[in-house]
């Protein structure tokens, strides 16, 4: 199976699993389920879990192991979205093809979603595995990746450097808190929840922590050179907001290049892992993507 296939049946299972997951819109007399789900199920590429579920099987476990783990780290990701789209902070109206969540139902609609599915993914991720400590372990892990040295902190900096001269050492920072983190996380509960040694464990969230980083180099040149109805999202968006990317610093070029020695650093990482096909399609995929 080639990479695209690969990733596709990953997507089944996990998009088949969150429907199953998502409380359902009869049980619900407001739109809060319904918000929920639109902002979950559908368009999404599901790398993160996609990752969860490799890491995994490279560790020697199945992925099988990874798969409710990794469908918290989706919840989380969609939760930063619809956070990451609303007027406060980026302003967009295009997610995934469809209207943002708070264009489709309404501001108060999409925050409290997004809360929700925040709660949500620390409830399964408590449960992700039969063994206890491996799901304790992944909790810890999920609460570190989206706190204050992980998405929130950075999505806090993000807005903070809007209009600022920020050097390349600040930006580093800043993605690797809104983006790299969460990739990490992936890696490391599928590392954890498939079985892995602590060392297996910290070289796969290694490697994840800089595909991040290059997934996120990649987007803020997607954002310069891509257009709405292929990346299902606004394009041109970083400069109006004056956002400091890399494009703004290096150039597109530079950006490339930047993002080529960060793949370079992370494919260091998977050194003496045998199965690692998807994971080393996924970094490259990560960063020449065109959606
Ligand atoms: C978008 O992530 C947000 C960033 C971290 C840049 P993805 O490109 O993985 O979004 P979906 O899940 O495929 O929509
Ligand atoms: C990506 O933010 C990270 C999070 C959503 C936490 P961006 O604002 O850079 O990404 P897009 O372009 O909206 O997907
Ligand atoms: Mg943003
Ligand atoms: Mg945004």
């Amino acid at each position: 199976m080639g990479f695209e296939s690969e990733l596709k049946a990953y997507a089944e299972r996990v998009e088949s699993k969150l429907r199953e997951l998502l409380p359902p819109v009869e049980d619900d007399a407001t739109l809060l389920h319904a918000a929920m789900r639109y902002a979950t199920l559908g368009n999404g590429k599901r790398l993160r879990p996609g990752l969860a579920m490799a890491c995994a099987e490279a560790v020697g476990g199945s992925s099988e192991d990874a798969l409710v783990a990794g469908c918290a780290i989706e919840l989380v990701h969609c939760f930063s979205l619809i956070h990451d789209d609303l007027p406060a902070i980026d302003n967009d109206d295009l997610r995934r093809g469809q209207p943002t969540v708070h264009r489709k139902f309404d501001e108060a609609t999409a925050i409290l979603a997004g809360d929700a599915l925040f709660a949500l993914s620390f409830e399964l991720m408590g449960r992700c595995h039969p063994d206890p400590v491996r799901s304790l372990q992944c909790v810890q892990i999920l609460a570190r990746a989206s706190g204050v040295t992980g998405l929130v902190g950075g999505e806090m900096l993000d807005i903070w450097a809007e209009g600022k001269q920020v050097d390349a050492d600040t930006l580093v920072v800043i993605h690797q808190r809104k983006t790299s983190a969460l990739f990490q996380a992936a890696c490391e509960v599928g590392a954890t929840t498939g079985g892995g040694t602590p060392a297996q464990i910290q070289s796969l969230g290694s490697f994840g922590s800089l595909l991040g980083l290059a997934f996120q180099i990649a987007d803020d040149v997607l954002n310069e050179t891509g257009a709405p109805d292929q990346l299902g999202k606004a394009a041109g968006s970083d400069r109006l907001r004056e956002k400091t990317t890399y494009p703004a610093l290096f150039g597109l070029e530079g950006a490339m290049n930047e993002g080529r020695k960060v793949a370079e650093k992370a494919q260091e990482h998977l050194k003496g892992f045998e199965n690692a096909y998807f994971l080393a399609e996924t970094l490259q995929f990560s960063l020449f993507r065109d959606r």
